[in-house]
C-alpha cells in the first residue's frame, strides 16, 4: 500500500526533518542498534482521509492516562528500530498513532503495524505536558549522548545544579541555547512509568534530562531543535573530558562571566516554550 506520506508534503517534510535528526544521531555514536527514540506530534497535517482510516491493530495500553493527548496523531520510532534506518526511511522504522477517546490507548494507524517505542509513557507524558502548558512544542527525543551518560556514571555529577554549572562553564553558548540547564533523574527501569513521571518532572524546570547510566531526554518546536539543546550539553561534556584528557581540570567560565552572558543576552531562567 502507498506510503501516507505520498500525497501529504508537509507531513513528509516534517518527517525528513526526524530522518536528519536520526542519521545525526547514528553519526556521534549516540544511537548504537536500537538506540534512542524520537517523537513528534502531527495533529495538524491529518486530513480528513487519514483520520478516518482503520486502525492496523487493537488498541494498545499506553501504562498511564493523559487527557491532554485526546483526538492527538504523533509519528514515533518502533520500538527495537534503528535510527540509522529512519534515516533512510522513516515510515519503515516507525509509525503513525492516534490517541483513543479514554487518552489510555493509541492505535497504530499507518503505514505499517510498527510497535511504537517502549519509551512511549515517557514521550507522551512530555507532550501531554506541553500541550497542558499551551507550549508550541512538538518534538521529543531520547537518545544515548556517550560523554553525558559517561559523566552520569560519577556521583559527584548526579547533582543537577553542581552538573548544569560545570557545563554552563565550558563555553559561552552552553548557557546561551540551554539556559535552563540539565536536570538529572535517577536510574530507573528503562520504558517504566516511574522514569516517565520523575522525567516530567525534571523537564518542567530544566532544558534537558539525563537518565543516570542510560541518556537524555529533550524537547524543541520540532526535532532539529530538540536535537540542538542535547548536543549543546554534551559539547560541553566533550569540553571538559578533552580538558581531563590533556590532564587538568578545566578552569570554567567565572561565575561573573556566567552572569554577565545571562543578563546582557536576557536569557530565561523558568521555561517558556
Ligand atoms: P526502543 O527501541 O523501544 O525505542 O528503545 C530504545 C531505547 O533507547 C530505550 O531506552
Ligand atoms: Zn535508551
Amino acid at each position: 500500500m502507498e506510503s501516507v506520506l505520498h500525497t501529504r508534503p508537509a507531513l513528509k517534510k516534517e518527517l525528513d526533518r526526524a530522518a536528519e535528526v536520526a542519521g545525526y544521531l547514528w553519526q556521534r555514536g549516540w544511537a548504537e542498534r536500537n538506540g534512542g527514540n524520537l517523537t513528534i506530534r502531527i495533529t495538524e497535517y491529518v486530513d480528513d482521509v487519514l483520520r478516518t482510516r482503520p486502525a492496523l491493530c487493537a488498541p494498545q495500553p499506553i501504562g498511564i492516562r493523559l487527557p491532554n493527548l485526546k483526538g492527538c496523531w504523533f509519528y514515533c520510532k518502533g520500538t527495537g528500530k534503528r535510527m540509522r534506518d529512519l534515516a533512510r526511511d522513516p515510515m519503515s522504522a516507525g509509525s503513525i498513532i492516534r490517541i483513543t477517546e479514554d487518552c489510555a490507548h493509541y492505535e497504530i494507524v499507518a503505514d505499517s503495524p510498527v510497535m511504537p517505542t517502549s519509551e512511549l509513557p515517557s514521550h507522551l507524558s512530555l507532550q501531554d505536558y506541553l500541550i497542558g502548558s499551551g507550549s508550541n512544542y512538538k518534538a521529543t527525543l531520547h537518545t544515548h549522548p556517550i560523554e553525558l551518560v559517561a559523566m552520569s556514571h560519577a556521583r559527584e555529577f548526579l547533582d543537577s545544579e553542581r552538573l548544569t554549572r560545570l557545563l554552563w562553564a565550558m563555553i559561552p553558548e552552553t548557557l546561551a541555547f540551554a539556559p535552563l540547564g540539565i536536570g538529572v533523574v535517577p536510574y530507573a527501569l528503562p520504558s517504566s512509568v516511574e522514569l516517565a513521571s520523575a522525567t516530567l518532572e525534571m523537564i518542567k524546570r530544566y532544558d534537558v534530562v539525563l537518565w543516570e547510566k542510560h541518556g537524555t531526554v529533550a524537547v524543541g518546536p520540532d526535532i532539529m531543535e530538540a536535537f540542538d539543546q542535547t548536543d549543546v550539553l554534551n559539547k560541553a561534556a566533550i569540553l571538559y573530558k578533552t580538558a581531563k584528557q590533556f590532564g587538568f581540570t578545566p578552569e570554567g567560565l567565572t561565575p561573573e562571566a556566567v552572569g554577565e552572558i545571562r543578563d546582557v543576552f536576557h536569557l530565561p531562567s523558568e521555561r517558556r516554550g
